[in-house]
């Protein structure tokens, strides 16, 4: 990179027509973020600790002197899409080029972990590929990048959160009143589809005593609400602020007595995980909201061994029935795979059934991709694509009337909304239920970061739609300091 180049600036003027005059300013850095929760809080922190180093944020790709593609490797699209994408970020940066100003491609996350070298070999005009694990290199990296490629893949022994530069008061405002706070990453589960335990390493957890600075610190820029995030969140077990071995429920009750903090969540949670102290902290604990996304992928004793989940469809449902007697309210959600290898139609109809006895609230569901190094790549009983297609649309016909039925269900009812941001049209403003629906109001914007009661009187597929209880007022608790 050329700090002279980087210094200039256009102004005013479209890529096409860039010409003199140019000013001197800061330095612009555009992420885009692909994947997962993580990958989406790894990317505001990768801008974080650039801030220092002069670089503004932009949300114009064609503004910005240094983009990174923070990539996800989870599907071979999601793989795919990384290349298409590089291909048009190489024309924007010969088209700037074209006038006079330079441009540092990198490429982040969980493609850059898995390809590293095979990327820069493809792609000429990446600058830079770095990993999950070390971007908090990104600053000496950029300084080496000017004299030609860089790649750092490593899992350094050093933790990256503890050289990451913390995002200001007004950063944090700007980012929302929720947030995503990485507490956990790495896998060492292994189950036979997935690239994680690849990507991403090895089991760690943050020491409580981090976790919490980064709650107050968001906490007291106003975030209301922080979803704890951890490839296997529940699996928690860090160093506690007494030194003794925290648990994902003690985290939480900590958290819990923040000051501002009203509602926490966390994901994604693994079912041999979810330990007593955590079903009781759900009926415990008013902040921790009643939603959980517990991935379950197959109803098949036989598939969830192959996959190697460790669990069979029974200890699932006896878990569901556990978590629902804690918290009667709580809304499950799910991850599916269809068409595992070996997956037959009765392996399938296992599946659906499942879905059934278990009435999930919201679903996510996948047709298998096979992945290069799992040890599903090497099964020899792959199913056809028409069948994996055929097996999802029976599925999706399954679990869209529950999640219908779930949001019907609240027409009528008075829930509490945490207002996030301006709503779809002037005058309205817009918020999550307990239960991760999306809620639209006719209100004042100064109510954003509000907990407030609404009664609601319509639904959509997607959204809420309700009117503010003014007679309660914005619940006590709930209002912004
Ligand atoms: N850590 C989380 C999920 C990680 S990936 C967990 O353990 O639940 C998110 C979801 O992607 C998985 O739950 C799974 O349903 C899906 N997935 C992962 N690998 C996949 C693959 N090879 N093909 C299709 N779906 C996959
Ligand atoms: Fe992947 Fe399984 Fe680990 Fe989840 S638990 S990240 S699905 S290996
Ligand atoms: Fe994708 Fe990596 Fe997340 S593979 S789902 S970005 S952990």
């Amino acid at each position: 990179m050329k700090p002279d180049l980087h210094s200039r600036r256009p102004e005013n003027s479209s890529l096409a027509t860039r010409t003199a005059p140019l000013r001197t300013g800061a330095k612009k850095i555009f992420v885009k973020s692909y994947g997962c929760q993580m990958n989406a809080y790894d990317a505001a922190r990768m801008a974080d600790v650039l801030a220092p180093e002069g670089y503004a944020e932009t949300a114009d790709i064609e503004d910005a002197d240094l983009i990174v593609l923070n990539t996800c490797h989870i599907r071979e699209k999601a793989a795919d899409k990384v290349f298409s994408e590089l291909g048009k970020v190489r024309m924007l940066k010969e088209a700037r080029e074209a006038v006079g100003l330079a441009t540092t491609i990198a490429v982040a996350g969980c493609v850059a972990q898995a390809e590293g070298g095979e990327i820069l070999r493809r792609q000429k005009a990446v600058d830079l590929v770095v990993g999950p694990q070390s971007y908090h290199r990104l600053p000496e990296m950029l300084r080496q990048a000017a004299f030609g490629p860089v790649i750092d893949t490593d899992f350094p022994v050093e933790d990256k959160f503890d050289h990451l530069a913390q995002p200001s008061d007004e950063k944090i405002r700007q980012r929302g009143v929720t947030a995503f706070l990485t507490v956990q990453e790495g896998c060492d589960k292994f189950c036979a589809f997935c690239v994680v335990p690849y990507t991403r390493g090895a089991e760690n957890s943050r020491p409580a005593r981090k976790v919490v600075a980064e709650a107050k610190r968001l906490a007291g820029a106003g975030v209301r609400e922080i979803t704890l995030l951890g490839q296997n969140v529940n699996a928690y077990h860090g160093e506690g602020e007494n030194g003794d071995d925290w648990s994902l429920a003690d985290l939480l009750a900590r958290l819990a007595k923040v000051e501002g903090m009203a509602r926490l969540r966390y994901m994604t949670s693994h079912p041999n995980d979810m330990r007593d102290d955590l079903i009781r902290a759900h009926a415990e604990l008013p902040a921790l909201m009643p939603f959980l996304h517990l991935p379950v992928q197959s109803g098949s004793d036989r598939i969830l061994d192959a996959m190697n989940r460790r669990h069979s469809a029974a200890d699932y449902l006896r878990l569901v029935e556990r978590i629902r007697r804690a918290r009667p309210d709580i809304a499950l959600s799910s991850d599916f795979i269809v068409g595992f290898p070996g997956e037959t139609e009765r392996d399938f109809a296992a599946t659906l059934e499942l879905a059934r006895e278990v009435n999930f609230a919201s679903t996510f569901f996948f047709k298998y991709s096979s992945r290069p190094g799992t040890p599903g790549a090497n099964l020899s009983d792959q199913v056809a694509e028409e069948v994996k297609s055929e097996r999802l649309a029976r599925l999706q016909d399954v679990v869209e009337p529950q999640r219908r039925a779930f949001n019907a269900a609240l027409v009528g009812k008075t829930i509490e909304v945490l207002f996030e941001k301006p709503g779809r049209h002037p005058g309205q403003i817009a918020g999550k239920s307990p239960w991760l629906q999306p809620v639209q109001v006719d209100g004042p914007e100064n109510w954003i970061g509000r907990v407030a009661a609404v009664e609601i009187v319509e639904c959509s597929s997607n959204s809420l739609f309700g009117r503010l209880r003014n007679n309660l007022g914005p619940s006590g608790e709930g209002n912004r300091p």
